[in-house]
């Protein structure tokens, strides 16, 4: 009698432990093909973000001098913007700062595609904050939506200008808050803590503009403002422009 309970008992066990391995299975399955749809989803809406964005990259890297022989990029990500530089100077030397560890792997991977040398690729892991270059070190200063996630504008402004040489210029292109007392300011407003959760610390209603006038470049600042229709829309006022050490 005990034996005939001890087989159940172990029979049963068994059978529990290939439905906890088939339902973990289905859920890891799911999850995968829920990622999958989500990037392809996301991928598919913010193309028309990319191809409208592409044409306002183009006008401030064409500002940026052959001459540039050194070159940092804060908040480098994975480096969309590396066929620029190389397209510029070949023997450009770039430093690429971003504070995820993770983006060196991408970020190398987008230099050598666009031909920069291997030698000439230097990731450096940190933060626009405190950026590990010497003071005058550098040519040009680039940063392309990453003052938007930085913790701390005016001290990662203040870094820029310590590290950019005299008469080194500073290229940005940033998403910004719309004007005080509209709707889309009021919506952005409503909006940003969710942003901030979804997109890695990126704040939606930042005065950008205002910071970058008041930071003190003292060979000045162009800078246009300009609105981007397509998706995702809270981030439609834009800035991008040139401001010289
Ligand atoms: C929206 S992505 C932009 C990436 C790229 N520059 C582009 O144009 O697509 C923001 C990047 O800024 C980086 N970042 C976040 N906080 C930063 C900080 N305090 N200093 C420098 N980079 C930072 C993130 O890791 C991320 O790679």
């Amino acid at each position: 009698m005990i034996q005939k309970k001890l087989i159940v008992f172990r029979v049963w066990c068994v059978t529990f432990m290939y439905i906890r391995i088939f339902q973990e299975h289905i859920i890891r399955r799911g999850r995968w093909c829920i990622r999958r749809v989500y990037s392809w989803f996301f991928n598919l809406l913010m193309q028309s973000y990319w191809n409208e964005i592409e044409d306002c990259k183009v006008k401030i890297f064409d500002k940026l001098s052959e001459k540039a022989e050194k070159v940092l990029e804060i908040g480098i990500g994975t480096g969309p913007n590396m066929r620029y530089y190389a397209a510029r100077n070949s023997n450009v030397t770039l430093y690429g700062l971003d504070p995820n560890p993770k983006m060196k792997k991408y970020a190398r991977k987008s230099a050598t595609k666009a031909g920069l040398k291997p030698k000439n690729f230097r990731f450096k892991q940190g933060v626009g904050e405190a950026i590990p270059l010497k003071d005058n070190s550098v040519d040009a200063v680039v940063a392309t939506l990453v003052l938007c996630s930085v913790s701390d504008v005016t001290q990662t402004l203040k870094e820029i200008k310590r590290v950019l040489r005299q008469g080194g210029v500073f290229i940005f292109l940033e998403h910004v808050a719309a004007k005080d007392g509209s709707f889309f300011k009021r919506l952005q407003k409503l909006l940003d803590p969710l942003q901030q959760r979804l997109a890695d610390g990126c704040h939606l209603a930042r005065n950008t503009r205002e910071c970058i006038l008041e930071a003190g470049f003292s060979g000045g600042v162009e800078v246009q403002t300009f609105s981007m229709y397509s998706f995702p829309w809270m981030t439609r006022p834009h800035i991008y422009g040139l401001a010289y050490n």
